[in-house]
């Protein structure tokens, strides 16, 4: 039996939390009195715990452990819940589904880490701490992007990083799906976008600007049903998959599919093989629109998000200047110059969005320049956010110094490859404050959270990437759930967590 804890040490940190003396105890008699609407989060324990517990978990109306929907507690909001532990019954209680979902994850880490292993544990006595928790998460965006263009991952393993990232109650998981080195998302009305802009002939090795590369094909690409299904298995753990198609830039894999979308549609192009701002980006013409139309319906089809990522971020418009048509467009809308294009064509984009009834969001490069109905993922400068928010945008916070985990963790020389460029240590990522100090009321409000980024130009392996990804995750996701958190306390925190993740096998060293 373990020793008496006297502090919890959940990550993320719950508002309010009282540990009282005694344990409840989850066993082969233990049953689920589940309430109405509260069923998939009685399924979600059950496939959650029963690997390592063997435990079944039935559902009995005399159940002594009880999941149940109340409306009366709707100051929860869509995510918080209230869990009650006593010696002999536990209470879960939620205004909304989601937040039933969220106690689940608290309940998983209330129990010895053993339950977070995928193996039966034998000898194990499962017990629950007594406890009376109130838990409502500071922000509603908490995001991990995943990068899967510059190297796939395939749909099984993306289901491993979603368990994960429901474990840290992270509720958005934005999904890089398109971008130079490949194209990832089947559209079934143009299916060279996967089977050319799938596959790449080779990777740079080392930086942008190396001139080596490893001669190794790379490629792989989703079918509608795997995403489908991937969409499906996220919102059982209250996790939304927001989908990335990159436009005007970043494109340049739909290009080697489709040259005439390009501006030199004589020209054949490759699946680029390097790192780093690719100058070769989409033309203007309506036959570009109809096509980003086309991918975006699909998209629309596959993922029920609110949110859709266009992306929009580097787009050089060298090629839009030196383009007698791109430049003929300019002056038929009455725009200053052909780098006006990049706020027409993005704010199209953005109208076609929103007539479909989802929330165009894009990278900004200043926070000024994007169709004020976008919501903004500031990743450049911290300045940005206001700036974006005063203009009246829904912001997400992702200051590329403290929310890339690409960067290396140290700058210790056993560290493996990374971005160069600066160290994001799990202090920078812990201490970012996603609304600026000096932000008055309303721009607060526009705040919506923050959210890690997992770029993969050096990443090929999900060992490597879960390597990144955790400790750091975990401190994102503590100042997102919980507001600022004290650096000692997490770190004491976080020093039992390890024993969690080391159950669930992500790996410690590079
Ligand atoms: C970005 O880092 N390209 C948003």
């Amino acid at each position: 039996m373990p020793a008496h804890r006297s502090v919890l040490t959940l990550v993320p940190l719950p508002t309010k939390a009282v540990l009282r003396p005694g344990h409840f105890t989850l066993d082969a008699d233990t049953a689920l009195h589940v309430g109405t609407g509260a069923e998939p989060a009685a399924e979600l324990l059950r496939t959650l715990l029963a690997p390592a517990t063997g435990l079944s978990l039935r559902p009995s109306p005399d159940g002594q452990f009880t999941l149940a929907l109340d409306s009366g507690l709707g100051d929860l909001g869509e995510e918080g819940y209230v869990l009650a532990v006593e010696p002999h019954a536990v209470l879960l209680r939620a205004a909304h589904p989601t937040g039933l979902l969220r106690g689940i994850q608290t309940v998983r880490q209330l129990l010895p880490p053993q339950a977070l292993s995928d193996i039966p544990q034998r000898g194990t006595r499962w017990l629950l701490p007594c406890a009376d928790i109130t838990d409502i998460p500071r922000h509603p965006w908490r995001g991990a992007m995943l990068d899967v263009a510059r190297h796939f991952q395939p749909v099984s393993y993306l289901r491993r990083y979603v368990d994960l990232l429901a474990l840290h109650k992270i509720s958005v998981f934005h999904l890089h799906l398109t971008d130079d080195q490949g194209w990832r998302m089947p559209v079934a009305a143009l299916p060279k976008l996967t089977e050319i802009g799938g596959h790449r002939a080779e990777s740079q090795m080392g930086p942008a600007g190396s001139d080596t590369y490893d001669g190794i094909p790379h490629g792989g690409s989703y079918t509608r049903a795997e995403l489908a299904g991937l969409v499906r298995y996220a919102a059982a753990r209250g996790v939304t998959v927001m989908p990335e198609i990159e436009m005007p830039g970043h494109v340049r894999a739909a290009l080697a599919a489709y040259p005439a979308l390009g501006n030199h549609p004589e020209r054949t192009l490759d699946v680029w093989t390097r790192w780093g701002v690719c100058d070769t980006v989409l033309g203007v013409h309506d036959e570009v629109l109809d096509f980003c139309r086309t991918v975006l319906d699909e998209v629309m089809d596959v993922f029920p998000s609110p949110y859709i990522h266009v992306g929009g971020e580097e787009c050089p418009t060298s090629e839009w200047t030196r383009s007698v048509a791109a430049r003929e467009r300019a002056v038929a809308q009455g725009l200053p110059n052909p780098e006006a294009l990049h706020g027409w064509f993005l704010g199209r984009i953005g109208d076609f969005l929103v007539r479909h009834g989802r929330r165009p969001v894009g990278w900004a490069e200043t926070g000024a320049e994007l169709p004020v109905d976008f919501t903004v993922m500031t990743w450049r400068d911290p300045s940005h956010t206001l700036t974006a928010a005063r203009r009246g945008h829904a912001v997400v916070s992702a200051y590329h110094r403290a929310t890339y985990l690409d960067y290396a963790q140290s700058a210790d020389p056993h560290e493996p490859p990374a971005q160069p460029g600066a160290v994001v240590d799990l202090r920078a990522v812990h201490a970012h404050a996603p609304v600026p100090e000096d932000a008055d009321a309303q721009a607060a409000g526009r705040v919506l959270g923050t959210q890690a980024q997992l770029w993969t130009e050096f990443v090929t392996t999900p060992a490597h990437l879960e390597y990144l990804t955790y400790p750091r995750l975990c401190a994102l996701a503590d100042r997102g759930w919980s507001g600022a958190t004290d650096w000692a306390d997490f770190r004491s925190r976080l020093d039992e967590h390890t024993a969690r993740l080391d159950a669930l096998g992500v790996p410690r060293h590079p």
